[in-house]
């Protein structure tokens, strides 16, 4: 065969293949050993725009579907390379300057049959199809893109939120830890007259008092030992927009003075300076404290109090709202299985699970649990046994559950362990997550799951 008639051959194979993928509606890709493209089926045309087959044809892969899978520490590069297959995997599509389209994608390394007529630089093969964008919140149509709530609890929020629309007022968060306080506080700003401005958070409950007031207010050259050059404090940074203050109800008292005057007059003064600046942010406040506690303990000012709580939102725990947990549940996993370039659902007994769990963490529990999940599972379909432990319906976690667990104690079932507050805290500290919530607290993972459960912080 001459070498005109051997490449005529081969062109007619791909584009034999093309057509075949083509009826079934699939985009037929073909890449050489360095993942560039050899070959793109024209129905790419039609998902992309004109043009754009021939302008993928010779450029890398990684340029079409993204670095994360197919650049030279991609994910899905590494199965091709070491011989895998792969299917119903998300990416974005992108050629040229076109829209990016969502799509669904199989990959394999290529097996050519002895004296085929391909092209032999073909090493993998990739077929596409476009992806319907996630219904992450289950036909529930929040007005807020991220922000799902299905409970009538949320609901109510969710409107609120809407109605605030046009409105610069303080807002204090409150919810258990893990509740989506943030998230939620993002949200408000992001829909403000504000909007276009910063959204500047800062954790008062992080800093000790004398470093959160240079934090919050700046300092001037000199203020203190140490303070070598000017610094402009959160306040200036969130002009004209948002300043969200995280585990408010931490603020040292003689900072609550110094917060309340800026929220009565709009001024304040950079540590070390006597000139009043204005400030233009509006505050979000948020805590998992309870601050009316807090003011009758003398811990927490009443007058701030006040002036924070203009419009008070209180987030449920998770526990009592249930309706959420599984359009929350189908949004986070989506999230968390796209960053891997993978789009996964559970099994039935997998959604039983997480629906009968008391997600002591809320919505942040939710979200670790489907991260360890998401990669412990190995098809499409989390089972149940890809769970955490301690979402196993079983009565007791077995003796020596994962070989991630510290090495249990001496058995001394006397021994006062941790009590239910430390126990929180240590969960607090390492979000909820166990390994390292019982790493810190040098018990095994199954005597926390225990203490848990005796402290009342598990359902079962
Ligand atoms: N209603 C929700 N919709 C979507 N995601 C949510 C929702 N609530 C919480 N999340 C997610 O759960 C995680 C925890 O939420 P967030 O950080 O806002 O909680 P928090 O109340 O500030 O927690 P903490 O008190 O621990 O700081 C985040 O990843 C957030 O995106
Ligand atoms: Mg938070």
């Amino acid at each position: 065969m001459s070498d005109r008639t051997q490449i005529l051959v081969r062109e007619a194979a791909i584009a034999g293949v093309s057509a075949a993928f083509a009826s079934l509606g699939r985009v037929f890709i073909c890449v050489d050993n360095g993942f560039r493209v050899v070959h793109a089926s024209s129905l790419l045309d039609r998902l992309i725009g004109a043009g754009a087959s021939e302008d993928a044809a010779g450029r890398p892969l990684a340029d079409l579907l993204g670095a994360d899978l197919f650049g030279p520490a991609g994910t899905l590069r590494q199965l091709l390379l070491a011989g895998e297959r792969r299917e119903g995997w998300r990416s974005m599509l992108t050629v040229g300057s076109e829209r990016p389209r969502l799509v669904s994608l199989t990959a394999a390394p290529f097996q050519s049959e002895p004296g085929s007529p391909c092209d032999p630089r073909v090493a993998y093969i990739v077929v596409l199809r476009p992806a319907e964008e996630d219904q992450t919140s289950l036909g529930v149509s929040s007005p807020f893109p991220g922000l799902i709530g299905r409970s009538s609890a949320m609901e109510r929020i969710l409107r609120l939120v809407e109605n605030l629309e046009q409105s610069e007022a303080t807002v204090l968060l409150t919810g258990e830890s893990g509740t989506g306080k943030e998230i939620l506080a993002r949200t408000i700003h992001a829909h403000s007259p504000r909007r276009n401005g910063p959204f500047v958070p800062v954790n008062c409950g992080a800093l000790p008092g004398e470093l959160l007031e240079s934090e919050l207010f700046g300092h001037v050259r000199g203020a203190f030992t140490g303070a070598v050059r000017e610094r402009i404090g959160r306040f200036d940074l969130a002009a004209g927009g948002t300043l969200f203050l995280d585990e408010v109800g931490d603020v040292p008292l003689h900072l609550q003075v110094k917060l309340l005057r800026v929220l009565q007059e709009k001024t304040f003064e950079p540590v070390g300076q006597s000139k009043s600046r204005s400030a233009d942010a509006r505050i979000i406040a948020a805590t998992n404290l309870d601050l009316r506690r807090a003011v009758q303990e003398g811990r927490f000012r009443e007058d701030l109090f006040y002036r924070l709580r203009v419009v008070p939102i209180e987030i449920s725990p998770l526990r009592e709202r249930r309706a959420d947990i599984e359009p929350l549940a189908t949004h986070l996993l989506a999230r968390v299985a796209a960053r891997q370039g993978r789009a996964l659902r559970f099994s039935p007994e997998a959604l039983r699970a997480l629906l009968d769990y008391a997600w002591p963490g809320n919505v942040r529990e939710l979200e670790n649990a489907l991260e360890y999940a998401v990669a412990v599972c190995k098809g499409q379909t989390m089972l149940l046994e890809d769970l955490p432990i301690e979402l196993q319906p079983s009565e007791a976690p077995p003796a020596n559950e994962s070989p991630l667990a510290a090495p249990a104690p001496a058995p001394a079932p006397a021994a006062p362990g941790p009590d239910a507050r430390e126990l929180t805290r240590a969960l607090e500290a390492h979000r909820w997550r166990r390994v390292e919530a019982a790493r810190a607290l040098g018990i095994s993972r199954a005597t926390l799951w225990r203490r848990m459960r005796e402290a009342g912080l598990s359902s079962r």
